[in-house]
């Protein structure tokens, strides 16, 4: 048995429960954020649970936290004084490690103290026993959910906890004039695929408008072929990597076998869009990588995977499908050609 807090996109908990009954079998489960986080009690160990999930990755569990320590809480300087002392007592696994605290706060929470303010005290704790802090790419983490009476914490890996972001809530920085918000979709998708986009070399963009994803690309130093009947951003015009077909993808004539990398982020139905990436194999090269998004229109989102995957696996691999912390309602899905 072992205790653990899940986290999903808002609205999409159950289906991260459900995902989790597959791989580990009943579950008990209490909710802590309605529809987003909720703690629950595995039938199977702690290396068991975390086995089983990194066999099969979810789709809707967006972070897993373990349950090693619930304090209750008790609204003052105590509450630091406890988590100081956990801390301390875990010693050994943090001895040299790059270590980083996340905390996250439920709305409703006797736990008076910000992140700055817990991590400023936990991080002398850790100098003082011998680890380091890590603002990036920690080896450690010590996670903290601050729920209405209870604090629970729990340290793993990056890995074991599905993200290096508190909560899996990746956040970036806006930046200056950034043409669309989707952009943070595609950035998304080439951290948690481990994907480097300067390694491919023509693009096909399908659905590109505004141009968030084709920007993206362009920066990565990619040839990039933009399809949309809807107009780009003004500030693409003209770059000389940029093809631009101003029309609907399926009055568009595209090269035999060119294209090594294919994007696509249109709000279709799922099975309309599955066709669509079928209908476009002709102009992928072999081996082909896609990222697409799946819009989940309907009530039943684990149904609609599992039929859009079967569809596509009569051309293509899929690496991985996952909901993205930037994807509102839907999934992404990170695909390989399978060339016949
Ligand atoms: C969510 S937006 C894409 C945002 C884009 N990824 C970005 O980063 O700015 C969806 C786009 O799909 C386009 N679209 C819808 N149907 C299309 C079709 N049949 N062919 C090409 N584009 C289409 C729409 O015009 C719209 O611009």
């Amino acid at each position: 048995m072992s205790r653990w807090i899940g986290t999903a996109n808002q609205g999409y908990a159950a289906y991260a429960v459900e995902e989790l009954r597959r791989l580990l079998g009943q579950l008990k489960v209490t909710q802590l954020a309605a529809g987003e986080v909720f703690l629950f009690e595995s039938p199977l160990s702690r290396e068991e649970t975390l086995e089983a999930v990194q066999r099969q990755l979810p789709i809707f569990l967006r972070h897993l936290q373990p349950v090693d320590r619930v304090i209750e809480g008790s609204g003052n300087a105590d509450d630091l004084e406890e988590l100081s002392r956990v801390v301390r007592n875990a010693q050994l696994s943090f001895v040299d490690k790059q270590v980083s605290i996340h905390l996250r706060k439920a709305k409703v929470t006797v736990y008076p103290y910000s992140a700055a303010d817990t991590k400023a005290v936990l991080d002398a704790v850790l100098e003082e026993i011998g680890a380091e802090t890590a603002r990036q790419k920690p080896d450690m983490i010590i996670a903290i959910y601050a729920a209405a009476r209870q604090l629970y914490v729990g340290c793993g890996t990056p890995a074991e906890m599905l993200s290096d972001w508190p909560g899996g809530a990746v956040r970036f920085q806006r930046e200056e004039g950034q043409i669309s918000r989707a952009k943070f979709k595609l950035l998304e998708a080439e951290r948690e695929f481990g994907l480097h986009y300067e390694a491919f070399q023509q693009a096909l963009d399908i659905g590109a408008a505004p141009g968030g994803w084709t920007s993206l690309l362009l920066e990565r130093g990619l040839r990039v072929t933009a399809v949309d009947p809807g107009e780009l951003h003004p500030s693409l015009n003209g770059h000389p990597a940029l093809t631009y077909h101003k029309r609907n993808a399926s009055d568009v004539k595209l090269p035999a076998e060119a294209y090594d990398l294919l994007v696509c982020d249109m709000s279709w139905s799922p099975m309309q869009m599955s066709r669509l990436v079928l209908d476009l194999q002709q102009s992928l090269a072999r081996e082909a990588t896609a990222i697409i998004t799946i819009k989940l229109m309907h009530r039943k989102p684990l149904q609609t995977i599992r039929d859009v995957s079967e569809r596509l696996s009569s051309a293509f691999t899929i690496e991985r499908a996952k909901q993205l912390f930037h994807n509102r309602d839907e999934i992404t899905l990170y695909l390989k050609y399978r060339k016949a």
